[in-house]
């Protein structure tokens, strides 16, 4: 049986063409077939719409509809229908007629044939999109782009696909952000996929709701999404930018506890020795607290501060030794003061970083 979810907010306009173009496409289906109507309570009154237009097509036994009125979101609303489906094959497709419910049958076809994901897709051939401003092509092309180490679809931002449901038992599947297509097919790496090419046609009713605050929630998604398939490489990435900041960093706070304390106050050599320690305190701390907040962030590691600092320690002396050494040297092999600094900090952020991991 074929359960197909649509989640709605303020369709209410394209509720008869839904429904007569599901009903219809359920007719080319050999088997049991159901529409799962998932409402966050829009205000246009969309839930009453559609359940209209299911009596009116007296298709009661085939269209549910659900409202829900906490935790509302395409995400969740999509995850709710997941768990009410009836059917051993689940669809998720838009109510703005964009994705052409006649599709339905070869979707479902796909999967009998074997596949455990079918997904509609714009970008493999006979694939399209249609009357989209050239800004829309390019962020919908980009954000697939982007998502291309994590799977190898080509249309992995398509709401309309159609899978097996057991490929969602056991699945660490979190209902968040807008492109729950792409949360599932990121975790499905070992998934038999289809594509199936089909022309996105733009919404004739409403308006879409793509907007900044989707485009920024894609991006949070897609870098957890990323966290979780390369932990590593994703946790050295973090370090080193921390380890860039924490350079600038300690590179200000040197500047600032030299020129503006240091010098002025206990002269070159106690001065210098006060900026060094001064930086080296607050780029420890906060390369600490950052990497702590960020990088271990979701393992909740208990780094211990006492390691920490012994290990970076060591890191402090380096850089105190090779900052004495560089300057000492006659001008120009020394490269001036600044080039001084960047050596002496880079060892030291090498140092802490080193200390976090060890802590
Ligand atoms: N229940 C519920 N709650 N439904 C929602 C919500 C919500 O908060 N927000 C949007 N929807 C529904 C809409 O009513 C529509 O049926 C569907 O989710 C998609 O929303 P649109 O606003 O039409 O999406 P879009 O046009 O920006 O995005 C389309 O293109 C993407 C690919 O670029 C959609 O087709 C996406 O599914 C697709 O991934």
């Amino acid at each position: 049986m074929l359960s197909v979810i649509v989640p709605t907010y303020n369709e209410r306009d394209n509720a008869a063409a839904l429904l007569q173009r599901t009903l219809d496409a359920f007719g080319q289906i050999p088997e049991p077939a159901e529409l799962l109507i998932v409402d966050d309570d829009s205000p246009d009154g969309t839930a009453a719409a559609m359940e209209a237009e299911a009596t009116a097509r007296r298709a009661g036994d085939r269209v549910r509809v659900i409202t829900r009125t906490t935790d509302k979101g395409l995400a969740k609303a999509v995850s709710a229908g997941f768990a009410a489906a009836s059917g051993d094959v689940v669809a998720v497709m838009d109510a703005d007629l964009s994705h052409p419910p006649e599709l339905l049958p070869e979707l479902l076809a796909a999967v009998r044939k074997g596949a455990d994901v079918a997904i509609a897709s714009r970008y493999v051939s006979g694939g399209g999109t249609e009357g989209w401003p050239l800004k829309r092509r390019i962020i919908s092309r980009g954000a697939c782009w982007m998502a291309r180490p994590l799977t190898p679809i080509r249309d992995s931002t398509s709401g309309f696909f159609a899978l097996r449901k057991e490929v969602l038992e056991g699945m660490e599947f979190v209902p968040r952000g807008y492109k729950i297509g792409l949360e599932l097919f990121a975790r499905l790496p070992q998934a038999r996929v289809t594509e199936v090419p089909f022309v996105f046609r733009d919404r004739t009713h409403g308006v879409s709701k793509l907007g900044s605050a989707v485009i920024l929630a894609y991006l949070v998604q897609l870098a957890t999404l990323y966290r979780n398939r390369f932990p590593r490489l994703v946790g050295y990435l973090q370090f080193g930018l921390i380890g860039l900041l924490g350079m600038a960093v300690d590179s200000a706070m040197f500047a600032l506890g030299y020129w503006y304390i240091g010098l002025k106050t206990l002269g070159p050599t106690l001065g210098g020795f006060f900026a060094q320690t001064l930086s080296f305190v607050i780029a420890a701390r906060f390369n600490f607290a950052l990497n702590r907040l960020w990088t271990f962030r979701e393992r909740r590691r208990h780094a211990r501060m006492s390691v920490f600092l012994a290990v970076s320690m060591i890191g402090f002396v380096l850089r105190s030794l090779l900052f004495e050494f560089i300057v000492s040297l006659p001008p120009p092999t020394n490269g001036g003061w600044w080039a001084a600094l960047v050596h002496a900090v880079t060892i030291e952020q090498i140092a802490l970083v080193l200390g976090v991991v060890t802590a």
